[in-house]
C-alpha cells in the first residue's frame, strides 16, 4: 500500500481532504499533529509517540453498509493490542478501551457519490509511547502505560496497518464489545439512564435490550 509519513501535519484526515488521485488506496501516516481531530467537533491530543493515521480507502461501499468501515478499523485496533499482549475492547461504535481507558480513537469521514461510499477515510490515533498526563490521565491510556515499558513503534505501525487491509470480521467485533449484553449509561441530552446493549445493527445502530435504538450521532455512553 502507498504510504505517506509526515513528521508533523495539522491533521491526517484534513491532509487526506485534500489528495487529487483517485482510485489508489493510501496510508497517511503522521508522527504528531498539531491539530488532531476527534468525534462531535473535539479536537484529539497528538503528541509524539502515538500512531496517527488515515487509511484512504476506495470502498465502493454502499452507503448503508458505512459502519463496516467503523467496525473494521475497531477490530484492526484490537487485534494489534492483542499481538502485542494487551487485552481490550471496543465500545460502541469504535472507541477502544484497555485497562478501563480509552486507548484508541477512530474517526471515519465519507465522501458519498450518489448511494456509494466513494471515498472513506479512517482515522485512528492510538496511544503506543505518548505520555498521558494531565486531566486526561483518569481517562486515558496507552501501550507503554500498560505493558510498562516502550513498545517498538514501527513494529505495532506495520502491524496495524497490515490489519487494516484485511476483511472485516464482524463476528470479531461483536466478541471483543464492551457494550453488547453489558450494563451502560446512555447520556442522551439532558437524560442520563441505566440500560443493557442488545444488538448492533446492520446500519451501526445501537438496539438496546428495551427495544430502543440508538444512534452514535445522538449520544455518548458510559461504561
Ligand atoms: C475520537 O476519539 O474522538 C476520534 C479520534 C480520531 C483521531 C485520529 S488521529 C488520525 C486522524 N486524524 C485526525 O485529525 N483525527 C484522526
Amino acid at each position: 500500500m502507498k504510504t505517506i509519513v509526515f513528521n508533523e501535519i495539522n491533521s491526517t484526515n484534513e491532509f487526506a481532504k485534500t489528495l487529487e488521485f483517485a482510485g489508489e488506496d493510501v496510508l497517511i501516516v503522521a508522527k504528531r499533529q498539531t491539530g488532531g481531530k476527534g468525534t462531535k467537533g473535539r479536537s484529539f491530543l497528538s503528541e509524539e509517540g502515538g500512531i496517527y493515521v488515515s487509511y484512504v480507502r476506495f470502498s465502493h461501499l454502499a452507503a448503508e453498509n458505512a459502519f463496516l468501515l467503523t467496525a473494521g478499523a475497531a477490530v484492526a485496533v484490537v487485534n494489534t493490542l492483542e499481538a502485542f499482549g494487551i487485552e481490550s475492547g471496543i465500545k460502541w461504535p469504535n472507541d477502544v478501551f484497555a485497562g478501563g481507558k480509552k486507548i484508541c480513537g477512530i474517526l471515519v469521514e465519507n465522501v458519498f457519490r450518489g448511494n456509494e461510499i466513494y471515498r472513506s477515510i479512517v482515522g485512528i490515533g492510538l496511544n503506543v509511547n505518548n505520555p498521558i498526563d494531565g486531566e486526561i490521565k483518569d481517562i486515558a491510556t496507552s501501550m507503554s502505560n500498560i505493558k510498562g515499558e516502550k513498545l517498538p513503534y514501527e513494529n505495532v505501525l506495520a502491524t496495524l496497518a497490515y490489519n487494516l487491509t484485511l476483511p472485516v470480521d464482524m463476528e470479531r467485533y461483536r466478541e471483543k464489545s464492551i457494550v453488547l449484553g453489558k450494563e451502560i449509561i446512555v447520556i442522551k441530552g439532558d437524560e442520563t439512564y441505566r440500560a443493557k446493549g442488545e444488538e448492533i445493527l446492520p446500519d451501526g445502530r445501537l438496539k438496546l435490550k428495551s427495544g430502543e435504538i440508538l444512534s452514535a450521532a445522538e449520544v455518548t455512553l458510559k461504561i
